[in-house]
């Protein structure tokens, strides 16, 4: 019997992940499971663990790469309507972790609900965004958090977590045993006009500072050292514009590393390996990286 009896129509095997992720690299998922609902979830999820099965949450796939070989193990990606929904009472929205998060900022902003504006340009699900604590310039999603839905691995319930006790700090959360299913959002009513040209605004910022949304990457590879920034790191080391196979150091920006045609996950791997090097012996900085690779 397998671990995933009774969860077939669910369950893809062999399922190629690069089609899921901004990257578009790597191979399959030995398993993909889709449970459209907390419940399909919280079983499937509990028969995989019990069978010692390696498991990851797939969102929007705009931070994570995937080795060549594929992942070994279930893949789990929420979608469907128990977890894309989005309701609003007055200031505060509820929002389901499969929800695409920059259309869910325009359709706020379309409702002048403003303040997400400061996070224009960020990709991903809501609950990526959420368990990475994601955000740019101008803020992250914590400030916005009133509380977390999640589903704890410790005792296998649907909990409600207050923002202190999600433990949001520089793009890390303490939910690496829990699975987010959505978030109330504060928002503010305000001057919708004004929101949206802030969004503009900075979405042209990135648009000069940063490879353009068609190139393949997964935003930034490093996360930026306490008061430094890795792209300058990179950029002092002369990394822009090196090149390992396919991948290559974004002459932009030098926290992105863009996968042109062909590019395979271990010309990205090796190029992320190079860079790392290079910055140590040039800053005796140890860089971290932000991107998963599964
Ligand atoms: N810089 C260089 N060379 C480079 C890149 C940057 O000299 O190649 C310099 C810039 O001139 C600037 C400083 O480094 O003085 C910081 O650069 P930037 O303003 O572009 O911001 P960042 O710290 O590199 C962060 C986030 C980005 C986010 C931007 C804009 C991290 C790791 N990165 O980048 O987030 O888009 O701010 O809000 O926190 C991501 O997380 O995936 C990501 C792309």
């Amino acid at each position: 019997m397998s671990w995933y009896n009774g969860f077939e129509p669910i369950v893809r095997t062999n399922a190629p992940l690069s089609e899921l992720t901004w990257y578009r690299l790597g191979g399959p998922a030995r398993w993909l499971v889709q449970p459209r609902d907390e419940v399909e979830l919280a079983t499937a999820l509990n028969h995989c663990r019990d069978a010692g099965i390696s498991w990851r949450i797939l969102g929007r796939g705009a931070n994570v790469l995937v080795r060549d070989a594929g992942f070994d193990g279930a893949i789990f990606r929420l979608a469907g309507p128990g977890f894309d929904q989005v309701s609003y009472n007055r200031e505060v929205a509820t929002v389901g972790a499969a929800v695409d998060f920059p259309r869910f900022i325009r359709d706020s902003l379309e409702r002048a609900l403003v303040g997400l504006e400061v996070l224009a340009g960020v990709p991903g699900s809501l609950g990526g965004i959420v368990r990475m604590n994601a955000g740019g310039r101008y803020g992250e999603i914590r400030q916005f958090v009133k509380d977390v839905k999640v589903l704890d691995l410790t005792c296998g319930e649907v909990l409600t977590l207050s923002q202190d006790q999600v433990g949001f700090s520089y793009r890390h959360t303490n939910l690496d045993n829990a699975v987010v299913l959505g978030a109330r959002l504060q928002l503010q009513s305000g001057d919708k006009a004004a929101g949206l040209a802030r969004h503009k605004e900075i979405w042209t910022e990135k648009h000069e500072n940063q490879p353009p949304l068609s190139v393949r990457s997964a935003g930034c590879i490093f996360k930026n050292p306490a008061q430094n920034s890795a792209g300058r790191l990179l950029d002092q080391a002369g990394l822009k514009g090196a090149r390992i196979g396919g991948a290559e150091i974004s002459t932009k920006h030098a926290n992105f590393i863009v996968a042109h045609q062909g590019a395979s996950t271990q010309n990205v791997l090796d190029l992320i390996a190079l860079a790392k090097d290079r910055v140590w012996n040039h800053s005796g900085i140890n860089l971290e990286m932000e991107v998963e690779v599964w």
